[in-house]
């Protein structure tokens, strides 16, 4: 159509719509609806900021309660769900496993509400997160825990015991961090599909689906390996030096907002020493994420990002690597709740225009004859 507007490509720098969800800043700031992160992971629990991402405002102690009892009880999953996960194959990834068992879920929702079907998604990703990767397998169903919050419970889940205190507080904390980014890949992609009047699992779904890749959500798993191929800090510098020869990008660093740093692998580097320090191992580790840290700023002058200081975390908190992906969703998912409501509010279709560069005018040749 002439005279439409063009845009860089992957809309960088294009403001689409209004929100009053949060807002990531170039200078490095991360405010959730009003409150900066560094804020709220200093002072707030994971179920209180999901409250606020989800529901506008901080909760009263009443709310809270309210808010987190419904979380578990809505947990629970029904048998059929276990049974479709049991099916997929073992070596599909988790993050195929929680789409599939998320539309199951779809059909199996009597919900009337928007609000009830979205709790009820954000109290079961969790659960179906955890056992995403045991199910194909063959192994028995993990279940929540009534006494434990949901990131006590994921992680209980996934290890097999209760957290200490330390381990939930540094978990909590990554958890609060991955919850909201304002248009990041995935949450546009929630928006996109609640543009269309679609329900909340069909959004999620799609949500999933644009998280998994390794430029988005996969790259926390996508960078632990890299991490545990490359062992030895010492060799940070030449693989740094081969990646910019080859002009390979390194997952884990970069981001289409933060050029100079991410407010949240800042703090996560610092919870990371933390958890090394406590724990009297990992030290390596941490020794090699600061030296790539280093050597990629003094190359290429690009920052780590949020998924390339969480990755350890999780390793050292035991987590097996294929579910570093599905823990992303398990928080990210409040975020596109919050999201899809406020697309739903918008009440319009987001559908863009693509300038047709192909051929014209093409006869057709019948099949015997190309
Ligand atoms: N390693 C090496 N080079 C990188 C890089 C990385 N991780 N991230 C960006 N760059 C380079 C690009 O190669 C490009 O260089 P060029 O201009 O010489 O071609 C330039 O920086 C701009 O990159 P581009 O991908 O166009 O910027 P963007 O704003 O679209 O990228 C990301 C944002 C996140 C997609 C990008 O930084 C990336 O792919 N990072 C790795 C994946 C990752 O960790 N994702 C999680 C994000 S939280």
């Amino acid at each position: 159509m002439p005279g439409n507007l063009r845009v860089p490509a992957g809309l960088d720098g294009v403001t689409i719509t209004d929100s009053k969800i949060a807002k990531s800043g170039s200078d490095g700031s991360l405010v959730y609806r009003g409150y900066d992160i560094d804020e709220l992971a200093r002072n707030a629990g994971f179920e209180e900021t999901a409250f606020l991402v989800l529901y506008e405002k901080l909760p009263t102690s009443a709310e809270l309660g309210t808010f987190s009892t419904r979380l578990r009880s809505e947990a629970a999953l029904d048998r059929k769900v276990f049974d479709v996960m049991r099916s997929i194959p073992s070596d599909s990834h988790p993050m195929d496993v929680l789409r599939t068992a998320l539309s199951i879920l779809a059909s199996l929702d009597r919900h009337e509400s928007t609000d009830g079907m979205e709790v009820s998604i954000a109290a079961k990703m969790p659960v179906l997160a955890a056992n995403s990767l045991r199910l194909p397998e063959g192994l028995e169903p993990v279940r929540p825990a009534e006494h434990l919050s949901l990131p006590a419970n994921l992680l209980a889940m996934i290890t097999g015991r209760e957290p200490t205190k330390l381990e939930l507080w540094t978990f909590e904390r990554v958890m609060i961090l991955y919850m909201e980014h304002d248009l990041n890949a995935s949450s546009f992609t929630v928006r996109v599909v609640a543009s269309t009047g679609a329900d909340p699992y069909a959004a999620v779904t799609a949500g999933l689906a644009a998280l998994k890749g390794p430029l988005h959500g996969g790259a926390n798993e996508v960078a632990m390996r890299m991490l545990l191929e490359l062992k030895d800090p010492s060799r940070a510098r030449e693989f740094v030096e081969s990646a910019v020869k080859e002009r390979r990008k390194v997952i884990g660093f970069g981001h289409r907002v933060y050029k100079e740093f991410d407010p949240r692998a800042r703090m996560c580097k610092e919870y990371l020493r933390r958890l090394v320090d406590e724990y009297g191992k990992g030290e390596n580790l941490y020794l090699l994420c600061d030296a790539l840290e280093k050597e990629m700023w003094v190359r290429k002058r690009i920052p780590p990002n949020l998924d390339f200081y969480a990755a350890p975390i999780f390793y050292l908190l035991g987590i097996p690597i294929p579910l570093y992906t599905p823990i992303f969703a398990s928080s990210r998912v409040f975020g596109w709740m919050a999201h899809y409501n406020e697309q739903i509010e918008e009440k319009k279709l987001i559908r863009p225009d693509a300038a047709y560069v192909g051929p014209s005018g093409l006869k057709y040749v019948p099949l015997g004859l190309r």
